[in-house]
């Protein structure tokens, strides 16, 4: 269960080329700058994304449905704009050790250390939920995402072939990765 500590997570800190940023969980609040910034994503991004984030409705959804104990939504905002967002989902059942990770930087904020801090805040956010690892899928095609996803310690498992269906119908490889973030129980 999501608690009041959860909720009051903040990370502030500055990047190598002084932008001030906070990190810190979604609020309702939150509804025009998180459409702000998912409104403005490209074609070329968004189809690779799961969601059509162009839509209103759909990013507002967002917002509208928090439900915190089944996906923990992170933003990094600088001056007012929401720069980042990272959300943290859950599962039930024999999944409930593991959580999936999807995250999204604006263009302009890519390369320049947010990244990195996201996922810290996201790993405190699973470590505290006792969370074995942190999952990824992403389309084989963005190669250098996926090298800056390993430079954040996941590792790729696996390939799904022909897992992704890009909104013209073309059909994509999903790369699968794990990261480790708690050892698993050891037998004695
Ligand atoms: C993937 C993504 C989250 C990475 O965040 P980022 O802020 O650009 O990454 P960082 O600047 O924190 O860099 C993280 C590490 O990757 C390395 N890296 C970053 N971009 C890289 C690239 N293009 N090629 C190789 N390594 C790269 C960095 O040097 C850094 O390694 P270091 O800590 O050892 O120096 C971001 O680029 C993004 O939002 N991409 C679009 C959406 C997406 O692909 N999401 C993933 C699917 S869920």
């Amino acid at each position: 269960m999501v608690t009041k500590e959860d909720l009051l997570y903040r990370m502030v800190f500055t990047l190598k080329d002084g932008a001030r940023v906070l990190i810190r969980p979604l609020v309702k609040e939150d509804k025009q700058a998180l459409l702000d910034l998912f409104l403005n994503v490209s074609y070329e991004d968004r189809r690779y994304m799961r969601h059509n984030v162009n839509d209103p409705e759909v990013v507002s959804s967002f917002v509208d449905n928090l439900d915190y104990d089944r996906i923990f939504p992170m933003v990094a905002v600088v001056n007012d704009r929401i720069v980042g967002d990272a959300t943290l989902h859950f599962n039930t059942g024999t999944a409930r050790h593991r959580g999936e990770l999807r995250i999204f930087l604006a263009k302009d904020f890519r390369g320049r250390g947010l990244g990195n801090k996201l996922v810290q805040a996201i790993t405190e956010i699973a470590k505290r939920r006792s969370l074995y690892m942190l999952e990824v899928q992403i389309v084989r095609d963005l190669t250098s995402d996926i090298k800056a996803l390993e430079r954040l310690g996941f590792e790729t498992v696996c390939i799904f072939e022909d897992y992704f269906m890009l909104p013209d119908g073309e059909l994509k490889d999903i790369v699968h990765m794990i990261n480790r973030i708690r050892p698993p129980v050891s037998e004695f």
